[in-house]
């Protein structure tokens, strides 16, 4: 197809912007969830080719922000300078590289608002009437009598005050009709679709003229032709969008030419509706188009409810990234929210999704591969040879990742797209166990096979931490310098990462390091050292932990058959399984043995995710006397076999009934 120069710069322009923030309290884990989401994007958008303005800012006007400062004896603007450059300061650290930072109270911006009210104001849909209604100042919103929740605040259940006043309105109920059309036309508008279906309840159920200037209060933008009225903060707070562009009536800037509305707004689900209902309105007012989309994220929870200051259960995002790290925190929140839905913060499942996540399954990955090519290659980049059945499966599963992982980002589900990720990650470390490189090693003629699996090992990991890149951006640069290629761009761009092998040169240098993601220990582990539980629990991983040599057959004595047939060995099936809290490599498990069902613990959570035990047939010992792991009692021992680099649970060749007794 031929496009012009002009259609094809459209398609690759991308917008977005994070809401911009209230300087009245410090921001929390859950406000940086907005910003590092953002950031992810425009990263990812970036290395797809697109030009990226990726906006974010302050939003410092209002009732609410007045009357903080008076109450601390100082003026508004040095009430919110030091909060705004903290804001900087957390963005920095948590990598969220933004193009612009907008402050309301910059002069740029108030002569936007200034322009679009009074341009609104003259094509005759911005009014001057009386307001008499309610409002809820934390939140800056008005309500009508009838929208009340018992009386108070129908967002957050706060009390509101009586307001009666000389005010500006502007006309949504015009747009109502024109509106619901317009979503109806632009099913990208609000996202994802549950949202949509809410907001379109809401406008289907009649909008009400809103009140967009307050008389009662200084700290605002003035109204250019009445200027006892400041611009009500929310109508201020929502045209930064478009004063980041240097948008005016009077002129076009390339800015505003080029970005808009080639948008997306990522706002929470508290806010959508003023992106949704009255910024589209607005726009339309002004003559100008409404944003592409709005994508309404869910909240990060704590303990049951929204994390806030006034419930005082927020989590300060500089401790985190001090204590586990900038990546491991923008791992975890992106995880951790599910498309479009709330998610729960503890510093439990932190510390879990570091250690499974991260440091086991892709952490691991990484060093087991560096390791290798270091032992059995000379730490160089191997020559691939013949390829078998193992190797295909590894490259099905990197196509059928990499679907899934832009499906996902191109609906902005961050989590969805890091399982996909994870897709491959996993399956590259079952190729390790699968394809048994040590074994390979031993054998002069499989030497050009062992090539080929450690070269699909390190195009594994180069594959791997290009897609990690928009949510990680930190460790990349570690993987690049051991691989060798800290200077060449052209290995680690999206679309070579789409093509499986032929990137690296063999012979060329690979200098492993140390361990990428380690492990977070918890003091209580550590304290209690070498008893039963993490006796049993360690096998000869490989993981972490260092190498244990592999025990050398004839190291046991010789027994006879009949000491032998004292082992009652039976086919067990998995029916259930669980962590164990505070015991990070054990499992419980449930085990069905046809006549009983049995609980057992097993040293294998390193090595095993829970669904790939369920319904497997195990072999366990099932007369060994029982045993109290971690306040667990553990009625029998599974089998397992164990080499340097991983474990294997024992199972058996044919759906054999549980129960059956192996001799
Ligand atoms: O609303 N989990 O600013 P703000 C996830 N100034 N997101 C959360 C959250 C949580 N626990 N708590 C807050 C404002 N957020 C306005 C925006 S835009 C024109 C004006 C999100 O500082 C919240 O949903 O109160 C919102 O998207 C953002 O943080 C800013 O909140
Ligand atoms: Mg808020």
């Amino acid at each position: 197809m031929l496009m012009t120069e002009k259609d094809d710069k459209a398609e690759k322009v991308f917008y977005v912007t994070t809401p911009i923030y209230y300087p009245s309290d410090n921001l929390h884990i859950g406000h940086a969830y907005t910003s590092v989401a953002a950031d992810c994007i425009a990263r990812y958008k970036r290395m797809r080719g697109y030009d990226v303005f990726f906006l974010t800012g302050s939003d410092e006007h209002g009732q609410k922000i007045e009357r903080k400062a008076r109450e601390q004896g100082i003026t508004p603007i040095a009430y919110v300078d030091p909060i705004v450059a903290n804001f900087k300061r957390l963005w920095q650290r948590l990598h969220v590289d933004y193009d612009d930072f907008i402050r309301t109270t910059e002069p740029r911006h108030q002569e936007c608002v200034q322009a679009i009210f009074k341009q609104i104001y003259e094509r005759g849909d911005i009014y001057k009437s009386k307001y008499q209604g309610w409002y809820c100042t934390p939140c800056e919103t008005f309500w009508m009598e009838r929208q009340l929740q018992d009386g108070n605040c129908r967002d957050c259940g706060r009390p509101v005050e009586f307001m009666e006043e000389e005010s500006y309105f502007l006309r949504l109920s015009k747009y109502q009709d024109q509106l619901l059309q317009y979503i109806e036309e632009h099913p990208d508008l609000i996202q994802p679709v549950s949202r949509r279906n809410e907001m379109v309840n809401f406008v289907k159920s009649g909008l009400e003229d809103l009140c967009v200037s307050r008389t009662t209060f200084n700290w605002g933008i003035p109204v250019t032709f009445d200027p006892k009225h400041v611009v009500y903060v929310w109508f201020d707070a929502l045209v930064n969008y478009i004063s980041a562009l240097n948008w005016r009536p009077e002129r076009t800037d390339p800015r505003f030419e080029r970005y808009w509305p080639h948008v997306v707004h990522f706002v929470g689900k508290d806010i959508v509706r003023f992106h949704t209902v009255i910024w589209p309105i607005i726009l339309m007012a002004a003559g100008l188009q409404p944003p592409q989309a709005v994508y309404g994220h869910g909240w990060l929870l704590l303990e049951g409810g929204k994390m806030s200051k006034s419930k005082g259960n927020v989590v300060d995002p500089l401790v985190l990234t001090d204590h586990y790290g900038v990546d491991a925190v923008r791992y975890y929140l992106l995880r951790e929210l599910p498309h479009g839905d709330d998610g729960h913060y503890t510093e439990e499942n932190l510390v879990e999704r570091i250690n499974t996540d991260l440091a086991n399954d892709l952490g691991n990955l990484i060093s087991r591969s560096f390791g290798m090519i270091d032992k059995y290659w000379d730490g160089t980049v191997p020559v691939p040879g013949y390829y078998s059945m193992v190797d295909d499966k590894l490259i099905r599963t990197h196509e059928e990742a990499r679907r899934n992982l832009e499906e996902s980002l191109d609906r902005y589900d961050f989590c969805g797209a890091l399982a996909a990720i994870w897709q491959l990650v996993r399956r590259a470390n079952q190729y390790v166990d699968e394809t048994e490189p040590w074994k390979l090693a031993r054998r002069e003629e499989m030497r050009e096979r062992l090539g080929t699996v450690l070269y699909n090992l390190l195009e594994a990991v180069r594959v791997l931490t290009v897609w990690c890149t928009p949510f990680m951006p930190i460790f990349p640069d570690r993987v690049w310098e051991q691989m060798g290629i800290a200077d060449r761009p052209d290995l680690r761009t999206w679309d070579s990462a789409a093509i499986w092998s032929g990137w690296l040169a063999p012979g060329s240098k690979i200098s492993r390091g140390p361990g990428i993601f380690p492990r977070i220990v918890d003091s209580e582990d550590e304290g209690k050292g070498a008893d039963q539980a993490k006796e049993k629990e360690d096998p000869v991983s490989g993981r972490q932990a260092g190498p244990k040599p592999l025990s050398k057959l004839g190291e046991k004595p010789e027994i006879t058959i009949d000491e032998f047939a004292r082992v009652d060995l039976r086919v067990a099936l998995v029916r259930q399984v669980e962590r164990i809290k505070g015991a990070d490599r054990l499992l419980k498990l449930e085990v069905d043995l046809g006549s009983e069902t049995r609980t057992v613990v097993a040293g294998i959570a390193q090595h095993y995710r829970v669904e790939d035990l369920l319904g497997k047939r195990v072999v366990i010992v099932a007369n060994l006397a029982p045993a109290k792991l971690r306040g667990v009692t553990s009625h029998g021992m599974i089998l397992a076999a164990v080499d340097e680099n991983g474990l294997g649970v024992l199972t058996v060749d044919r759906d054999l009934p549980p129960g059956t007794q192996a001799r």
